[in-house]
């Protein structure tokens, strides 16, 4: 029987190895930092489980729809699903009805935290790191904020937007840099979308702001 500290543990190693092998697909300095960072994280911490509905319903398909290379992480963070603290995003923050739909569609889990009160099992003061999960057909409208942030598509093809580019398909195996203030979103088709994503700037002073 796995014990969550070690599903904690494979999944800090599997991002490492994710991380370096994706510094050749795009944002190379940053996912360096991210493997230096993840190399100095404290002792795993203890994390009250919580799901949501669109993991129970959707992340076994995601996973199922990750790229070879993907595979071992994608399989890890299925096995480890009861196991994290899967948030609602934006809460509190009030919306329109497509807002609404986003929230109920989407959670995030925090793997590194900067806050030592989040609820994440390891801690460092400039980094972050987590898992995102997109059921099918839900639009993430733009957002920004200050910390740099990169997302690596674990599996899932969705189409991304960022600043005045086109909405582009992003298939499992991309990674997408978002630099300071760069406004981005998001949009599922007929596939659910996983990532793992991390900040590596401004990671203490920064909260999404839909724009
Ligand atoms: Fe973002």
């Amino acid at each position: 029987m796995t014990t969550p500290q070690e599903h904690h543990e494979g999944l800090v190693e599997l991002l490492q190895v994710a991380a370096i092998r994706n510094q050749s697909v795009g944002a190379a300095g940053h996912l360096a930092t991210a493997v230096e960072r993840l190399g100095q994280l404290t002792e795993p911490a203890p994390v009250r489980p919580a799901t949501r509905s669109v993991v129970t319903e959707h992340l076994d398909r995601a996973v199922s729809l990750a790229d070879a290379a993907n595979a071992e992480l994608a399989g890890a963070v299925f096995a480890a699903r009861e196991t994290l603290h899967w948030r609602v995003a934006y809460e509190g923050v009030e919306g329109d009805e497509a807002f609404t739909h986003f929230r109920k569609n989407y959670a995030f889990a925090l793997l590194v935290a900067a806050d030592p009160d989040a609820p994440a099992p390891f801690h460092h003061p400039e980094l972050a790191m987590g898992f995102s999960l997109q059921a099918p057909n839900v639009h993430y409208g733009m957002h920004h904020h200050l910390a740099v942030e990169i997302y690596n598509i674990i599996g899932g093809t969705g189409e991304w937007k960022r600043n005045e580019g086109p909405w582009t398909p992003r298939p499992p195996g991309s990674v997408i840099l978002h630099e300071a203030w760069d406004d981005h979103g998001m949009n599922t088709t007929d596939q659910p979308t996983l990532t793992w994503w991390t900040w590596v700037t401004d990671v203490t002073n920064s909260t999404p702001v839909m724009t």
